[in-house]
């Protein structure tokens, strides 16, 4: 098995499913459950069940939270290393409406304090991976620091850029190899890093020549932009397609029963790694359908993590 590391965030999720999402000032009913969650977490849950051994660096409290995240660690077959915390374990609360659509508010607690000090400690682990896969959920430096530790270490970077709101630098970026931000990161990096204004509803209908002219910009490595239920667009730099024929292209979304549309961004960046790390040798488009196929499967179940599919690349 090829292992891939994992950095960032571990949420218990609080749920409520409802017929629409509240609107400022109502107060509505709706069907409640928790579970874990966290983009981190979400995506090494993915990686494990893509078949490749899973790391999962992050912070806890010392709370039923942390309990809840190394217990669960241990039943998926992940390795968990824990920055301990006096913060309490972060938390999600998300509702759901009819659609499968979400809106999230997280309390960060302990994801907000995992150290550079604590990654610099894994230098080891993540040299020894094949890929190291992070979010910004966690502080912008400490993810900084566990893209450069993979770099240096010759290791493939994923970079999912998520949430929109996250700070993020130039230099974090160029820390990628793979970039995979949604419409709506896409549409916020460029604004924030090239000054370049583009509407994030507007993204998926751009022509693909226009789309991989503004992926270049944003970085010199592979840009995969997920476009939920459209598949995703991919860019590559010229002098390095990834064993792929053509430096962009699209990947169509498979059809799916969607129910819950929470966590199928990680589910994506989770098989991807998965599939990297898996099988280096074969084209980047084999491992960017796996990860859309085990994307649109994973939104067919309730839940962040616990709705990811069991689902393995074949070769
Ligand atoms: O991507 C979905 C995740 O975002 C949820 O599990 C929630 O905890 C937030 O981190």
């Amino acid at each position: 098995m090829s292992s891939v590391v994992v950095v960032g965030s571990f949420n218990v999720d609080h749920v409520w499913r409802c017929e629409s999402l509240p609107a400022p000032g109502a107060t509505i009913a709706g069907r409640y459950s928790t579970g874990p969650g966290g983009k981190g977490f979400n995506q090494a849950v993915a990686s494990a069940r893509a078949g490749a051994r899973t790391h999962f660096v992050c912070a806890l409290g010392d709370d039923a939270g942390g309990a809840m995240a190394r217990g669960l660690a241990a039943q998926e077959g992940i390795a968990l290393i824990a920055e301990a915390s006096s913060e309490p374990t972060g938390t999600g609360g998300i509702y759901v409406d009819a659609h499968g659509r979400n809106t999230i508010v997280i309390g960060p607690g302990a994801n907000a304090v995992l150290s550079e000090g604590f990654i610099a400690g894994q230098q080891a682990l993540v040299a020894g991976a094949r890929v190291l896969l992070a979010q910004l959920e966690s502080p912008v430096e400490t993810i900084e620091s566990a893209l450069a530790l993979a770099r240096d270490a010759g290791v493939t970077t994923v970079l999912n850029a998520a949430p929109a709101n996250a700070p993020s630098s130039i230099g974090l970026l160029k820390l990628a190899d793979v970039l995979t931000p949604n419409e709506t990161e896409f549409a916020a990096l460029l604004s924030r890093h090239v000054g370049e204004r583009v509407n994030a509803d507007d993204v998926a209908a751009l022509d693909g020549g226009s789309l991989h002219a503004l992926c270049r910009k944003l970085s010199a490595g592979t840009v995969v932009v997920t476009l939920g239920s459209v598949g995703c667009f991919v860019s590559h730099a010229d002098e390095h397609l990834r064993g792929d024929a053509q430096p962009y292209y699209r990947v169509a979304a498979e059809a799916a029963q969607t129910i819950d549309t929470t966590g199928a961004g990680d589910a994506f960046n989770g098989a991807l790694a998965a599939s990297l790390a898996q099988l280096p040798a074969e084209p980047f488009a084999q491992h960017v359908r796996f990860a859309t196929r085990f994307a649109g499967r994973s939104t067919e179940a309730e839940g962040a993590a616990v709705s990811m599919p069991r689902l393995t690349p074949a070769a």
